[in-house]
C-alpha cells in the first residue's frame, strides 16, 4: 500500500539528491556450505576483508531463488558508455558545447519542447557509440542468474540495450527509463515511427515533428517531468514482494522512483551494491546490507569464481 502511495506520487522522473553511505556489517559467521572455486585461495579470505564479504555475497546468491537486480551506467561503463554522474568524465560535466542552462536540462521533456536542439545533437553523438557497445561481465553474470533459475527480473535505468543483447530475455528486463525502439511525440504523445524519427536524427541532423500536434517527438526514452513506461509500475510491488535478494549494480540513486527499489524490499531481504561509491540505498531498518567497492566487472569475477560458474 506503501508503494503504491509513493508510486503514484514519485511515477514522474524526478532528481533527488542523496550523499551519504549506509553500509550495515555483513553476517560475519560462514557456513561450509559457499561453492568455492579454485582459483581462489580460501585462506586468504581472513585476511582480505573485500574477499571475506565477496564470499559472504556468493553464499547469499547460491541460497536465492529470487533475485531482484537494479542496475545503472556503472554496468555499462567497461562497454565504453560514459556514466552520468562520476566527477569529470561523466555525461553531465560534458555538455558545455550544448549551451544548456543546467545539465539535466538536456533530458527534461518541458525544455525538450522548447528547445529541442541539444537532445537532437547528443543524440546523433551518442546513438552510435550505444550501438556498437558489447555487454560487460556484469551483463553476461545477469544472463548467468537466469541460466541458473535465479533472475526474478532486471531493472535498468540504462538505455543500451546491453541486458538483452547479453541473452538475457526481454521479459527478464525492466527498462525503467525507456529505450529506442519506439518513438512518441513530447506533447500529445501520440506515436510516431522510430524510423523516420531516427533518420531525421542522425542523418538529417532535424528534429523530427508530430504530424497531430506540431510538437518534438523523441525516442521512448523517459524524460525528467515525464511519467515512468507501465511495465515499471505493472511490475515493481510483485517483485519486490517476491524478492529474497536484491542486488545493485553501478548507480547513483540520484533518480526517483527508481531509486526507492531498494527500501521497497522487505528489510529482512539482503541488499548488495557494487558501486565505485558508497550510494544510501534508503531504510535504516535493512540490517543485511552490503557494499562491494569498486569497479562491478572485477567484484563480479571474483564471485562468478566463489560460486564455481
Ligand atoms: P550515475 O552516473 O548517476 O551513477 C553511476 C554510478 O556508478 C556512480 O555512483 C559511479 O561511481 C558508479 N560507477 C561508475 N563506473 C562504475 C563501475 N565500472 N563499476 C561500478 N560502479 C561504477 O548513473 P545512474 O545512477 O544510472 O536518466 O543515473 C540514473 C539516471 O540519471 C539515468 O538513467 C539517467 C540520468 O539522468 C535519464 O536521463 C532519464
Ligand atoms: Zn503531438
Amino acid at each position: 500500500m506503501l508503494k503504491a502511495f509513493l508510486l503514484f506520487f514519485l511515477l514522474p522522473l524526478l532528481h533527488v539528491s542523496r550523499c551519504f553511505c549506509h553500509e550495515s556489517v555483513p553476517p560475519s559467521e560462514r557456513d561450509s556450505s559457499c561453492p568455492a572455486s579454485s582459483r581462489i585461495n580460501h585462506d586468504d579470505i581472513g585476511e582480505n576483508p573485500n574477499l571475506k564479504k565477496l564470499e559472504s555475497v556468493a553464499r547469499l546468491i547460491d541460497e536465492s531463488q529470487r533475485i531482484l537486480v537494479l542496475t545503472g551506467a556503472g554496468t555499462s561503463v567497461a562497454a565504453g558508455i560514459p556514466d552520468f554522474r562520476s566527477p569529470g568524465i561523466g555525461l553531465y560535466d560534458n555538455l558545455a558545447k550544448y549551451k544548456l542552462p543546467y545539465a539535466e536540462a538536456v533530458f527534461d521533456v518541458n525544455y525538450y519542447r522548447e528547445n529541442p536542439y541539444p537532445f537532437v545533437a547528443l543524440c546523433r553523438d551518442m546513438y552510435l557509440a550505444l550501438n556498437k557497445a558489447q555487454p560487460t561481465l556484469t551483463h553476461y553474470f545477469l544472463k548467468a542468474l537466469e541460466n541458473h533459475n535465479k533472475l526474478l527480473r532486471i531493472y535498468t535505468q540504462n538505455i543500451d540495450g546491453l541486458d538483452v543483447r547479453a541473452g538475457i530475455s526481454p521479459r527478464k528486463v525492466i527498462e525503467c527509463h525507456g529505450h529506442f525502439r519506439t518513438a512518441s511525440c513530447s506533447k500529445c504523445w501520440k506515436a510516431a515511427p522510430i524510423d523516420s524519427v531516427l533518420k531525421a536524427i542522425l542523418e538529417d541532423g532535424q528534429v523530427p515533428i508530430c504530424e497531430a500536434c506540431g510538437n518534438p517527438v523523441k525516442p521512448d526514452i523517459t524524460f525528467f517531468g515525464q511519467a515512468l513506461p507501465a511495465i515499471f509500475s505493472d511490475n515493481i510491488e510483485p517483485d519486490t514482494d517476491k524478492a529474497d535478494l536484491l542486488l545493485v549494480f553501478g548507480t547513483s540513486l540520484n533518480v526517483a522512483p527508481v531509486s526507492l527499489i531498494p527500501s521497497f524490499v522487505d528489510p529482512d531481504i539482503p541488499r548488495v551494491l557494487f558501486n565505485r561509491d558508497p550510494v544510501d540505498m534508503g531504510n535504516a531498518k535493512h540490517q543485511r546490507d552490503f557494499f562491494v567497492e569498486g569497479d562491478c566487472d572485477t567484484n563480479v569475477r571474483t564471485v562468478v569464481e566463489l560460486l564455481g560458474w
